[in-house]
């Protein structure tokens, strides 16, 4: 029976899993994966109906961005426990305590570096002066919440005594939660259950706190590993959608989930995620942060339930579970091809909006995607869920930008130079600019620069398809760079040169809000 009575979750079931997301934090500190205040705000929401258990949503000390995100989410999530991540100064956790402030229910992650390497020549500390931190870090911490997680920075290599030692300090100066994270992703399962085996038989106080994995993917067994570690004990896993994190990224959520439902036999664990929620989400993060998952990507890549040869085809029609482990829709996939029309009214798309998983998107919000929607279905014969998601996605996150494409006319061929006709509203004054340009694209970014001066580079422009066949929206991704600092925009639209003008000026915003806050601090304490 476990013994375990948290702050937070009250007395646990033993084999129940905390699902910890860190989409906002690990994930969005990837570069190329920033997001705005807007766009955390509704991945926020999204990870709250998803059912995550823990959300952490951003590292306050940060810069005064990050430190207005987590405040925000705070107050504005409903369900999940909000935690905010500092390193063990008191500065951070000031910081991180004041930001969740607000939340219904909140945690402070503190952590700190324990491997030599990092010690010696990360932090310059010695050993006795790091576990000096850890006592002082949780301890502080503990003014602000009763739930408080402590993190061993490099923990697979960290010398195991040692680590016993830090995680007994933690535990005796009020720690709830024992994360030992494999930061560089070096470990294989093999490590995971050993540690943690070894840590949960040797430590003091240990039965009374829930031990924690965070696995990176350098080796791509972060998710193998991250179920090693359930297997030896842990009761939280740390992941995020898609995958996303630091370098080859994190555990992916969906992927943890899933082999914990498909795989009752070897991982007899449960967990509160809605899994048909999982597509949305996965669909979301990548309209907000430009990039699609690859198509082989497990459960929500595009062919995770593509069956193309004829053997395997015949065999599905058979019986679907010839070769398929888990249902499309027990993720979130549909069946549904054709949606709606130009005949379509509001109360029709009001309530595709509800089946599609949006709850009350607001009337301003409403109107303004039910505008857009009418105008695609005037151009585009057959109208898919895919394309209603990426449309009010788009609408979403754009909602509170300085700068607005409002229409943009191009005249491209093969005789005269390119020209685009743009209008944007900046700051809610309209303004037009008539420029040229080596193709039509050129053409329009010159009209963009022609209105909002600027000197940021761009770094990279794609192009995806949201569906299949010439009348389908064209998804495009825009990459600038100021000062080193890069940003991606994103739009869509079934006209390529419209979506990449929109991608543009997406980036653009971003930029703005990035150059409105102070240069971030390092993760590296
Ligand atoms: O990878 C890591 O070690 C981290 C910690 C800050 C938890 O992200
Ligand atoms: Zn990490």
């Amino acid at each position: 029976m476990s013994q375990i009575d948290h702050p937070n979750f009250g007395k646990m079931d033993e084999n129940r899993v905390i699902i910890f997301d860190t989409t906002l934090r690990d994930g969005e500190q990837s570069p190329g994966f920033s997001m705005n205040i807007e766009e955390k705000l509704r991945m926020a929401e999204m990870l709250a109906e998803l059912g995550v258990d823990v959300l952490e949503a951003g590292f306050p000390a940060a810069s005064p961005g990050d430190f207005e995100a987590v405040s925000r989410i705070a107050k504005a999530a409903k369900g999940p426990v909000i935690t905010g991540l500092a390193r063990a100064a008191a500065n951070d956790i000031t910081r991180a305590g004041e930001a969740i402030r607000a939340a219904e229910r909140k945690r402070i992650h503190t952590f700190i570096s324990t491997s030599p390497l990092h010690m010696k020549y990360k932090l310059r500390m010695e050993p006795e002066t790091v576990l000096e931190h850890v006592t002082s870090s949780v301890t502080l911490a503990r003014q602000f919440t009763d739930d408080v997680e402590w993190s061993a920075e490099d923990g697979t290599r960290t010398d195991i005594e040692f680590l016993c030692r830090c995680v007994e300090a933690a535990i005796k100066a009020g720690a709830t939660t024992i994360n030992i994270p494999d930061t560089v992703g070096y470990a294989v399962p093999e490590d995971m259950a050993r540690i943690f085996s070894t840590v949960r038989a040797r430590v003091p106080g240990a039965e009374r706190v829930i031990f924690s994995s965070h696995c990176h993917n350098d080796l791509g067994l972060a998710v193998a590993n991250t179920l090693a570690a359930l297997h030896a004990g842990a009761r939280q896993v740390e992941c995020t959608i898609n995958g996303i994190g630091e370098r080859a990224g994190n555990a992916a959520l969906e992927e943890v989930v899933m082999a914990i439902r498909t795989r009752p036999d070897a991982n007899p664990y449960h967990h509160g995620i809605e899994t048909t929620r999982i597509l949305r989400t996965s669909k979301l993060l990548a309209t907000v942060t430009g990039f699609d998952v690859q198509p082989n990507k497990a459960i929500v890549g595009r062919n995770a339930f593509a069956h193309e040869s004829g053997i395997h085809q015949d065999g599905m029609l058979k019986n679907a579970a010839t070769y398929e482990i888990m249902t499309p829709e027990s993720v979130g996939w549909q069946k549904t091809a054709l949606v709606m029309g130009k005949h379509s009214g509001r109360a029709a798309f009001r309530d595709k909006l509800n089946a599609l998983g949006y709850g009350d998107l607001g009337d301003n919000a409403l109107n303004d995607a039910f505008r857009r929607f009418k105008d695609l279905a005037d151009r585009k014969k057959l109208v898919y869920d895919d394309d209603i998601v990426a449309l009010v996605d788009d609408e979403v996150v754009r909602g509170h930008q300085r700068i607005k494409f409002i229409s943009l006319e191009v005249w491209a061929g093969s005789k005269d130079k390119p020209r685009a006709l743009l209008e944007l509203e900046v700051d809610g004054t309209p303004a037009t600019a008539d420029a040229r340009g080596d193709g039509p694209v050129d053409a329009a970014f010159n009209a963009v620069r022609a209105i909002f001066p600027h000197t940021a580079e761009l770094r990279l422009f794609s192009v995806g398809a949201v569906t299949e066949g010439t009348d389908a929206q064209a998804r495009c991704t825009v990459r600038l760079e100021e000062e080193g600092k890069s940003v991606d925009g994103q739009g869509a639209d079934t006209d390529t040169i419209v979506a990449a003008v929109r991608a543009y000026v997406h980036a653009l915003n971003k930029l703005v809000t990035k150059r409105a806050r102070t240069a971030p601090a390092s993760l590296s304490a």
